[in-house]
């Protein structure tokens, strides 16, 4: 597709899906949607525009597509265990109800886990996990508890397995009590906005397919999201590369400890009370 065909398209996504498409990394996106948009076998772009704004199952297929929605539980295990045995203990210590969003959640792989992990370390307590897609169909999976595959659980501890998990011939579910301690919602990262007060931020694996600007400005709005001291976990390849300057320490590989208040802001504060002595 030329460029003007491009520009077209993307207009439509975004009219379509609220998706905007120019937050992505370019040269991926144009790849994978070109890849796309040849395989409809619609004999012009602006054709396939055509039914793409009148056909709802055309837009959830075109999100499914473009959403990767590759996850598993425990999905590296290692940052896991950081999070299960550092993480969660220092922040139980100091609330017993914690607030925690899950955003990009694909299928629940991720709050699950969370959901898990919570209920080995503090059970029968009241916590809140939020989880969040902008992907419907990954979103239902989630809300339905399953199936989920060997692969997907591959992660699993045998106990824990035994313990959150039935089987049938579908493959894996979590059991209910587990369902309850999740709320799922739509919600897309680049146009929604963002609650406030979490205790813990997981948003792993997505924002390496954003641009960078849009990565700085997404730490800045997980940074306002956070309470004093919240943690940001990331992906293993995930990185806030100016950590101080974004008002973030580190607290451990892939985990970002909101540090109150920012340089910037400390700076500003302290000019004003010189200026009002
Ligand atoms: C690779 S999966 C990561 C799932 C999980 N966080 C993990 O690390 O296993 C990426 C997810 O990001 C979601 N996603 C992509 N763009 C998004 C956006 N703008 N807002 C919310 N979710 C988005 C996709 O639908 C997909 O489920």
């Amino acid at each position: 597709m030329n460029d003007q065909e491009y520009s077209y398209l993307k207009s439509k996504i975004y009219k379509t899906t609220n998706l905007d498409i120019d937050c992505y990394k370019t040269q991926q996106m144009r790849r994978r949607l070109d890849a796309y948009v040849e395989k409809q076998n619609f004999p012009t772009v602006a054709a396939y525009c055509n039914l793409l704004e009148k056909t709802p199952e055309k837009q959830r297929q075109l999100l499914d597509y473009l959403a990767i929605n590759v996850s598993e539980f425990f999905r590296d295990s290692k940052q896991f265990e950081t999070l299960q045995k550092l993480v969660l203990p220092d922040r139980l210590a100091e609330s017993r109800r914690l607030n925690i969003w899950s955003a990009a959640c694909s299928c629940g792989q991720e709050p699950y886990t969370i959901a898990i992990i919570l209920e080995e370390l503090a059970p029968q307590a009241h916590h809140r996990i939020l989880a969040t897609d902008i992907d419907e169909s990954a979103l239902k999976q989630a809300r339905d508890g399953g199936p989920y595959t060997a692969a997907d659980v591959r992660n699993v501890a045998p106990a824990y397995l035994s313990r959150y998990f039935t089987k049938n011939t579908a493959g894996y579910w979590v059991i209910d009590s587990l369902k309850k301690k999740v709320i799922f919602q739509r919600h897309n990262m680049l146009h929604d906005l963002f609650e406030n007060n979490f205790d813990l931020i997981i948003c792993r694996n997505v924002i390496i397919y954003f641009s960078e600007i849009v990565r700085d400005n997404l730490y800045q709005k997980f940074h306002t999201s956070l309470k004093p001291n919240g943690i940001l976990f990331l992906g293993g390849s995930e990185v806030v590369l100016r950590p101080a300057q974004q008002g973030f320490g580190m607290a451990f590989p892939a985990f970002y400890r909101k540090v109150t208040p920012k340089p910037d802001t400390d700076t500003a504060a302290h000019q004003l009370s010189e200026v009002a002595k």
